[in-house]
C-alpha cells in the first residue's frame, strides 16, 4: 500500500480522463468488485452469502468497522442504535415546511444536512474516535425515522415515533407502514424482502456518490453535510434516481400496449434520447452480480405477496428482447441493480417516488464506511486538475463597446 502522508504534489503532468472511467482516487479496504467476472464482496465476503445469511445491520457493522460483528458487538449496535433512533421535535417544523408533493430526495438531503445545527459537536474536524462513532450512530439511526416521516408527510398522515422494542429494518417498517392507533402487523416477508434490498444496495466503492461523500469530507465537512451530498448525487436518473425511471419507464411501455420491440429500437435510436433504464453499467461489463440475486428475490416476494404485477412480465420480456440484441450485446449492456429493485418496492407498498430514498437508506452504511476510512487514512483534500481549454489573453472592453 502507498504511504497516502509521503505523496506530493507532482507538478508538470496533469491526466485527463473525463468521467474518471480509469483513474483511482483513493485505496480502499471495504468493497472489492471484478465488472469483467461480476464479483462483488464486502470486506471479503461475497454478496451472494452475505444477502442469503445476514441481516443489513449486520453488514453496516461490518462496513463501518471491518470484521462480522459477535453477539456481544451486534448487540450493543443494536441497543446503540435504538437510542438515538429520534430526531429533535424541532425538526418537524421542516418537514411541515415542505411542500406535500415535494421530491422525498430533496427533502432527505437537505434533513440530514440539517442534522448538523442540531448536533453542533460534529463541526469540529477533529473529533476524537468516540466522538466520531457517536456522529456515525446518530446518522445511521435517524436516517429511518426521516425516511419514513418523509413518506407520512407526503399522505398527511401523523408522524409515527421509533419503538426501541423492534430492529432497524422492522422499525422502519413499522414508522413506514404503521398506524398511530391499531396494531399493525409487520410481515416477515417483507422484512427479509427489505433487508435483502437494502444489503445489496448497502456498497458499490467509488460511485459518484460515495466519490462525492469522500470529496466533501475531505474538506473535513461533518459527516451529516458529508452524507447530504451523497444523497444530492444519488439523485440523478444515471445514478440512483434509475429505479423510479425504470418503473416509470415500465408503466409507460404498459400503457403504450405493451410493445418492448418498439421500445428497444427507441433505445438503440442515437436521434432519440430515450435509454432503456436500469440496463448498463460503468464497472459491470458482463452482469450485475446484485441483479441476478435481485431477479430471483422478485420472483419469490410476487409469490409469497400471491401479487401479480404485468409490469414484471413487461420487464422480463424487455430483457429477453435485449439480451439477444446485437446492440446489447456489443455495448455489454446487462440488467443492474435497479432493474428489479423498483418492482419489489412497489410490491412491499412504497410509491415510486420514495424508490430512490430507500436506496439511499441501504447505501447509507457504505458512505460512512468510506467517510471514516478517508479521515483514518488522513487524505488529503480531494481536488482535481483540468485542462483548460478558454481563451488565452483579452482586455477588457468598456460595456458600450461591445
Ligand atoms: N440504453 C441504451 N443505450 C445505452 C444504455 C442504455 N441504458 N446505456 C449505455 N448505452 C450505450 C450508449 O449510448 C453508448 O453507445 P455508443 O457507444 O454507441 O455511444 C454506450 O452504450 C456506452 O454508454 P456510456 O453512456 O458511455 O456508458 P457509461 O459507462 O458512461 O454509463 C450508465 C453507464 C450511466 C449506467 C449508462 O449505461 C446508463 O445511462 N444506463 C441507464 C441508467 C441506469 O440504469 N443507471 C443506473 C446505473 S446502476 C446504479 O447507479 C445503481
Amino acid at each position: 500500500a502507498i504511504d497516502i502522508s509521503k505523496l506530493r504534489d507532482q507538478t508538470g503532468y496533469v491526466t485527463l480522463d473525463i468521467g474518471y472511467k480509469n483513474t483511482g482516487a483513493t485505496q480502499s479496504a471495504i468493497t472489492f468488485l471484478d465488472g469483467e467476472l461480476g464479483i462483488l464482496k464486502y470486506r471479503g465476503y461475497p454478496i451472494e452469502q452475505l444477502a442469503a445469511k445476514s441481516s443489513f445491520i449486520e453488514v453496516a457493522y461490518l462496513l463501518i468497522y471491518g470484521e462480522l460483528p459477535t453477539e456481544e458487538q451486534i448487540k450493543k449496535f443494536n441497543f446503540d442504535l435504538s437510542h438515538h433512533t429520534l430526531v429533535h421535535e424541532d425538526m418537524k417544523k421542516f418537514f411541515d415546511g415542505f411542500p406535500s408533493k415535494s421530491h422525498p430526495m430533496g427533502q432527505l438531503s437537505s434533513l440530514v444536512s440539517s442534522l448538523s445545527a442540531f448536533y453542533p459537536e460534529s463541526l469540529k474536524p477533529n473529533q476524537t474516535a468516540e466522538e466520531l462513532n457517536l456522529s456515525i450512530i446518530k446518522v445511521l439511526a435517524k436516517m429511518p425515522t426521516i425516511v419514513s416521516w418523509i413518506y407520512k408527510k407526503s399522505l398527511g398522515h401523523p408522524y409515527i415515533y421509533p419503538q426501541n422494542k423492534y430492529d432497524y429494518v422492522t422499525n422502519f417498517l413499522n414508522m413506514t407502514f404503521g398506524q398511530r392507533t391499531e396494531v399493525v402487523e409487520i410481515d416477515p416477508v417483507v422484512v427479509s424482502a427489505m433487508n435483502t434490498l437494502l444489503i445489496l444496495h448497502a456498497d458499490h466503492e467509488q460511485n459518484c456518490s460515495t466519490s462525492t461523500v469522500r470529496i466533501v469530507g475531505s474538506s473535513a465537512s461533518n459527516i451529516y453535510a458529508s452524507v447530504s451530498a451523497g444523497i444530492s448525487a444519488l439523485w440523478g436518473p444515471l445514478h440512483g434516481g434509475a429505479n423510479q425511471e425504470v418503473i416509470e419507464m415500465l408503466q409507460k411501455i404498459q400503457e403504450d400496449g405493451g410493445d418492448t420491440d418498439k421500445w428497444i429500437a427507441k433505445a438503440k435510436d442515437k436521434n432519440d434520447p430515450f435509454r432503456l433504464m436500469g440496463f448498463g453499467h460503468r464497472v459491470y461489463k458482463n452482469f450485475d452480480p446484485r441483479a441476478k440475486i435481485i431477479k430471483k428475490a422478485c420472483d419469490d416476494i410476487l409469490e409469497k405477496l400471491g401479487i401479480d404485477d404485468e409490469v414484471l412480465e413487461i420487464a422480463k420480456k424487455l430483457e429477453e428482447v435485449a439480451l439477444k440484441d446485437p446492440y446489447f450485446i456489443e455495448r455489454k449492456l446487462y440488467p443492474n441493480v435497479d432493474f428489479y429493485s423498483g418492482i419489489i418496492y412497489r410490491a412491499l407498498g412504497f410509491p415510486t417516488d420514495m424508490f430512490t430514498v430507500l436506496f439511499a437508506l441501504g447505501r447509507l452504511p457504505g458512505w460512512i464506511a468510506q467517510w471514516k476510512e478517508m479521515k483514518v487514512h488522513k487524505e488529503p483534500i480531494g481536488r482535481p486538475r483540468q485542462i483548460y481549454t478558454g481563451a488565452t489573453n483579452r482586455d477588457y472592453v468598456d460595456i458600450q463597446d461591445r
